[in-house]
């Protein structure tokens, strides 16, 4: 890893080579590398042209004695697509570490979520959405390091498709806290987090992206989102999905949106991302807001949200946040 970016490569992403070294397919990208002694100066030179076999170039890549491999910015989606697919082969790769492996599960993950956003409506953009789903929480059940490592990699700049999957993340994470030993329903459950929002991309761009408050009316179009991502979902995925992606602004005290449902009204699986959406959501830069700090964004949900959440979830994300392993949640019984 290069610990600053020379001005040379302003315009391109530098890549894995132990992950150019595992893929096999066509590159559908130029290559470069940046020569010895030149790294902080110089301009990156081609080594391969796009539409190669990688199998064909996997020698010169290797024996090159080169570390440091970029593509241009403008390739990235290219090189992202190609490695969609050994995903489950980078999570179970032994060699690698587990920072490169996040990098590379997160940007695929962003990058399918943008081509998501930008067609819902595509069956194939909803299989890559389940596949990387189902990478992500191999990725979480791998290693209980996996879950921080991604979470250090969400972008502090705002857009509804990382937002998606930086709330699916850390939903990810509240539910192994606190279901240590339930896998059933996360699947289904992570697919309706990373999809939330989904119903955004039926709201127009001058309300998502205004810079100041939202007046009235535009509020009550944005309240919208939720039941325009069920609309969108409907025939898609299953009930437990549909759950969290109409019930995410339903809050415990019954002044949320669509329904205004109240405490236990409201799902277990609607109320953890609806903590994990708000927390993201003030710990990212925003058109109106600054990005606050984990500390503040955690102190504004505690005491200018009251009522939000559910207390016992809210804990237990807290004790996510600061590394602590969760107490278990205790289940009163039966009278
Ligand atoms: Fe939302
Ligand atoms: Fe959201």
């Amino acid at each position: 890893m290069s610990p600053t970016k020379p001005p040379g490569l302003d315009n391109y992403i530098q890549v894995s080579r132990h992950c150019l070294l595992k893929l096999y397919g066509e590159i559908t990208f130029d290559l470069f590398t940046v020569p010895r002694g030149t790294h902080h100066t110089g301009e990156p030179v081609l080594l391969v042209r796009r539409n190669c076999m990688l199998s064909n170039i996997r020698n010169i890549i290797a024996d090159s004695g080169f570390e440091d491999f970029y593509i241009k910015k403008a390739d990235q989606k290219n090189f992202h697509h190609l490695i969609e697919n050994f995903i489950g082969m980078t999570i179970d790769d032994q060699q690698m570490p587990l920072a490169e492996k996040a990098k590379i599960i997160y940007n695929c993950a962003a990058n399918v979520m943008q081509d998501f956003f930008a067609d819902p409506r595509s069956g194939e953009n909803l299989t890559r959405a389940q596949h990387m789903t189902s990478n992500i929480i191999q990725f979480a059940l791998t290693d209980p390091a996996s879950i921080p490592s991604l979470l250090k990699l969400s972008s502090h700049d705002y857009y509804t498709f990382t937002h998606c999957l930086n709330v699916a993340v850390f939903s990810i994470g509240l539910w192994q806290a606190i279901y240590p030993h339930r896998q059933d329903s996360l699947q289904q459950f992570a697919l309706g987090c990373i999809l939330h929002d989904i119903g955004k991309s039926r709201i127009d761009d001058a309300i998502l992206n205004k810079p100041g408050k939202l007046t009235g009316d535009e509020f009550a179009v944005m309240k919208k989102h939720p039941q325009y991502g069920y609309e969108l979902m409907a025939d898609g995925v299953s009930d437990i999905s549909l759950d969290v992606i109409l019930h995410h602004h339903e809050k415990h005290d019954g002044k949320g949106y669509p329904e205004g449902l109240k405490g236990d009204r409201i799902s277990d699986i609607a109320r953890m991302a609806a903590i994990a959406d708000v927390y993201d959501a003030l710990t990212t830069k925003r058109a109106y807001a600054e990005a606050r700090d984990p500390f503040k964004a955690m102190l504004t949900m505690k005491e200018e949200m009251v009522g939000h959440f559910e207390q016992e979830k809210f804990i237990s994300f807290i004790h996510l946040l600061s590394g602590r392993s969760s107490p278990p949640q205790v289940h009163k019984k039966q009278a």
